[in-house]
């Protein structure tokens, strides 16, 4: 099914979970207009989140919906949403205010809040805004047709249980983010790590794998239909296990479906990532060489504070690890700043680690307490505000500064393309990325269109892409 991504464009493999600016898209469905219901879709938070969103349109076209970017002539208006930091929180909770106009104009309409603000905040979103209609969460989507037939006859509807198994490995997904070109495998659900900070295990669940023979069908049938990248998704893709296959043999699976499936995964843990996930990576050229791998601090006792289960030595270690094994390899971190009690020197020890990593890439946060999670009852939230503010403007300008040197390294290096689309500035130029991850932008040729893969000599840079021309 064709379907037409309206008001904002959502770039998967760039915006993680984190550009704000790019959060909440809506779908319109070109070929079922003609539907007589119609349901309003917008999906904010990580890739996971935006990968449901595709279970949900599955489930929801069974029902007979159409997809519309207009709220106001939408029957059912749901918002998948994110609890990560307060600010995801907020964004919803203005949504939330805005579709409260769009009621009184429209008073059929149905509201639905899914994801993990749904299960953070179970019935009291309910209670809260009058609004809300339906409350799901993540486990309980096969159940929307209930939760909405009720919600219809009046009567305000909630499933906010979680599960040890569901996986939704029998749904096809309806591919709603994307370009034709790369999509979204969910290969696992929840987390069992319990990081202190986060929220995730408590809005998620237990984690469990999902088949990897419902995951192959999934790859193989996506490349029949002209995708040429999959990226396998997981808050911990390394603990993946189902039966006696682990996440290195799964990679080797999906990768064995044709050298021309581009194959990225996402998000790997420095306490699990393993040799052999790395040499599995080095024995198949279309396996990408990049790595998201999330340090949070350069400093050990604020890693033990936070229990992630590794020291500043071993994630060092890491990545000289994967740099000896892949020496093109593109590593790209999460830094959280101003956790609990978070001195000046422990600080610093950041700072040093991101001056001697040189990542690629990151994406930074100051902390944020979430209620509920193991930080929010074992610590004070102490560093000021201010302070938070100021030590994420330090790792942004030390990041600011790698980012471009790692761009400036590529000058005059000669890379395979997979084309995704137009550029975003001109219709003149395509758009793709190499197999570190980075976005390089060279004029269109005759004959070529998205999927082809092309090699691009880069001969002028910023800190943000990569400019070339196609040899
Ligand atoms: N499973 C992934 C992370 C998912 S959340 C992993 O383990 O790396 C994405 C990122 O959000 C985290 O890596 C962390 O840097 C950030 N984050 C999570 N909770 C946060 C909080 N309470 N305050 C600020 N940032 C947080
Ligand atoms: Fe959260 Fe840690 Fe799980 Fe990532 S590994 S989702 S940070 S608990
Ligand atoms: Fe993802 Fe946000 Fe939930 S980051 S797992 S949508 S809390």
């Amino acid at each position: 099914m064709k379907t037409k991504i309206t008001q904002k464009v959502f770039e998967p493999l760039l915006e993680k979970n984190i550009d704000e600016s790019k959060q909440g898209l809506a779908y319109e469905n070109i070929i079922n207009q003609s539907s007589s219901k119609k349901a309003y879709i917008e999906t904010y938070g990580c890739q996971m989140n935006f990968s449901d969103t595709e279970i949900i349109a599955s489930v929801l076209t069974d029902l007979g919906y159409g997809f519309t970017a207009n709220v106001l002539e939408s029957d059912l208006a749901l918002i998948n949403t994110c609890s990560i930091r307060e600010n995801a929180e907020e964004k919803v909770w203005n949504k939330l205010k805005e579709l409260k106009s769009v009621k009184k104009k429209n008073p059929n309409l149905l509201v639905g809040v899914m994801g993990c603000m749904a299960e953070r905040l179970k019935s009291k979103l309910l209670e809260q805004e009058k609004l809300v209609d339906i409350v799901v969460g993540p486990d309980a989507y096969r159940d929307l047709p209930k939760l909405i037939e009720s919600a219809e006859s009046g009567i305000r509807s909630i499933n906010v249980l979680l599960s040890r198994e569901e996986t939704y490995a029998d749904i096809s997904p309806i591919r709603l983010n994307t370009n034709g070109v790369s999509a979204f495998i969910s290969i696992m659900r929840g987390c069992n790590n319990m990081c202190t900070f986060c929220v995730v295990p408590f809005t998620r669940g237990r984690e469990r794998s999902r088949d990897y023979q419902s995951i192959l069908n999934e790859a193989q049938e996506l490349f029949d239909n002209g995708y040429r990248e999959v990226t396998l998704l997981g808050q911990n893709v390394d603990s993946y296990k189902y039966e006696d296959c682990n996440f290195a043999q799964l990679l080797e699976k999906v990768a064995l479906i044709n050298p021309d499936l581009r194959i990225r995964f996402s998000t790997s843990h420095p306490k699990d990532i393993t040799d052999e996930v790395l040499f599995t990576m080095k024995k198949y050229d279309n396996i990408c060489n990049y790595i998201h791998l999330p340090a949070q601090s350069g400093n050990t006792e604020i890693l033990e504070k936070m229990n992630r289960g590794y020291s500043r030595e071993w994630y060092i270690n890491k990545v000289n690890r994967i740099r000896e094994i892949l020496p093109d390899c593109a590593i790209s971190t999460d830094i959280i700043v101003g956790f609990c009690g978070e001195t000046e020197e422990q600080f610093q020890d950041t700072v040093t680690l991101m001056e001697w990593a040189k990542f690629d890439f990151a994406y930074m946060f100051f902390y944020s307490e979430r209620p509920g999670t193991p930080a929010s009852k074992k610590f004070v939230d102490d560093i000021p505000e201010e302070e938070k503010k100021r030590r994420l403007q330090i790792i942004i300008d030390i990041q600011t500064k790698n980012s471009y040197q790692s761009n400036l390294n590529d000058l005059n290096k000669t890379y395979k393309i997979l084309i995704e689309g137009d550029s975003k500035k001109s219709s003149l130029d395509f758009c793709g990325r190499n197999d570190q991850n980075k976005m390089v932008i060279f004029k269109k040729q005759k004959g070529l269109q998205p999927g082809d893969y092309v090699n691009v000599k880069v001969n002028q840079v910023t800190s943000a892409t990569l400019i070339g021309e196609i040899i």
